[in-house]
C-alpha cells in the first residue's frame, strides 16, 4: 500500500482532494459546504489510502460505489471511516442509511455508526480486507469455516430483526474481514425495514449458488454443493426462519 496522504481539512479545497470530496462534479460552493459539514462532525483531516481508486483521480481511497466514495477521516487522534456522498447518488442524504446501520448495530452488526449529515457518514473503520480477496489468501477450512459462520449468523440475526440489507446477493464489495478475523456487513444504503426479510437466503447463493470469484474458491475449499440440496434447504429456511432451519442451512453449507 502506498504511503498515506493527510489533509487537513482547510486544505481539502485543493485539487485533487476536492474531486474526491465532491465527486464526480467538483464545484467551489459545494466543496466550501462539504468542507464545513466535516468540521461540524470534528473532522480534523482526511486520510487518503487504501487499494482502491476513483476514476481520474490520481489519490488512493478505500472504497467507492455508486452512493459514495469512502476514506479516512482524522478526528484529532482517532482514526474512523468516512463516505461521502457522491454528486451523482440517486440519494438526497445519507440519513437513512444511517438509520438502518444504527439498527443493525443494535444487534451488533456492521461498523459502529458515528454520525451523520445529508454528505457523510461516519462510522468505525474496518482495517481489512473485502472478502474474495481474503479467500485468496485464507483457505485453511477451519479458519474459512469461522469467518463464514459469523457471515451467515449476522445475516440470521438481521432476518430476526427484520432488517434487509438488500445487496447481499451480490456481495463481493459489502463482507468485509479485519485482521483478527472479524466480519463486517458494509452498506445499509439499501435496506429496509419494510421489504421481507433475504439476509441469509442472499447471501448464501453468493457464496454457495453463483459464479462470483468467492464462490469459486468456496467450491475448492467444500466441495460443490448439489444445487437440487441447496435449493432444499434454502427452500425451508425461506418458509421457516427459525434457528434449527438456520444450523440445518449452515451444516450443508459449511461442511
Ligand atoms: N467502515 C468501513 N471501513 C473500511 N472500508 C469501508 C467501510 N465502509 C465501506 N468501506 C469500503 O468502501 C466501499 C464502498 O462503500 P459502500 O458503502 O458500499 O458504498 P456505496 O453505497 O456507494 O456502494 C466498500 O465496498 C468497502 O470496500
Ligand atoms: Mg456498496
Amino acid at each position: 500500500m502506498k504511503t498515506p496522504i493527510i489533509i487537513p481539512v482547510d486544505q481539502l479545497i485543493q485539487e485533487p482532494y476536492a474531486s474526491v470530496l465532491c465527486f464526480p462534479n467538483p464545484n467551489e460552493n459545494e466543496v466550501q459546504c462539504r468542507i464545513q459539514e466535516l468540521r461540524n462532525h470534528s473532522v480534523t483531516a482526511l486520510e487518503f489510502s487504501g487499494t482502491a481508486s476513483v476514476f481520474g483521480v490520481p489519490v488512493p481511497v478505500l472504497g467507492k460505489g455508486f452512493v459514495g466514495i469512502v476514506v479516512i477521516a482524522h478526528l484529532n487522534m482517532e482514526r474512523v471511516a468516512v463516505k461521502i456522498r457522491r454528486t451523482d447518488a440517486d440519494r438526497a442524504d445519507l440519513l437513512h442509511e444511517a438509520s438502518m446501520l444504527s439498527k443493525a448495530n443494535s444487534i451488533d452488526v456492521a461498523p459502529k455508526l458515528i454520525g451523520a449529515s445529508k454528505n457523510f457518514l461516519l462510522m468505525q473503520l474496518i482495517d481489512g480486507y473485502l472478502l474474495p480477496n481474503w479467500l485468496k489468501t485464507n483457505r485453511e477450512k477451519t479458519l474459512v469455516k469461522l469467518v463464514l459462520r459469523q457471515v451467515l449468523e449476522q445475516c440470521f440475526r438481521l432476518d430476526q430483526a427484520g432488517l434487509d440489507h438488500g445487496e447481499l446477493s451480490k456481495a463481493p464489495k459489502h463482507l468485509l474481514v479485519d485482521k483478527t478475523e472479524k466480519v463486517f456487513i458494509v452498506d445499509f444504503e439499501t435496506s429496509s425495514v419494510e421489504r421481507r426479510v433475504a439476509n441469509v437466503t442472499a447471501v448464501c447463493q453468493y457464496l454457495f449458488g453463483g459464479n462470483s470469484s468467492a464462490a469459486k474458491i468456496l467450491d475448492e475449499i467444500f466441495g460443490r454443493k448439489n444445487r437440487l440440496e441447496l435449493i432444499d434447504v434454502l427452500g425451508a429456511y425461506k418458509k421457516n426462519k427459525t434457528r434449527e432451519n438456520f444450523e440445518g442451512l449452515v451444516k450443508f453449507c459449511l461442511s
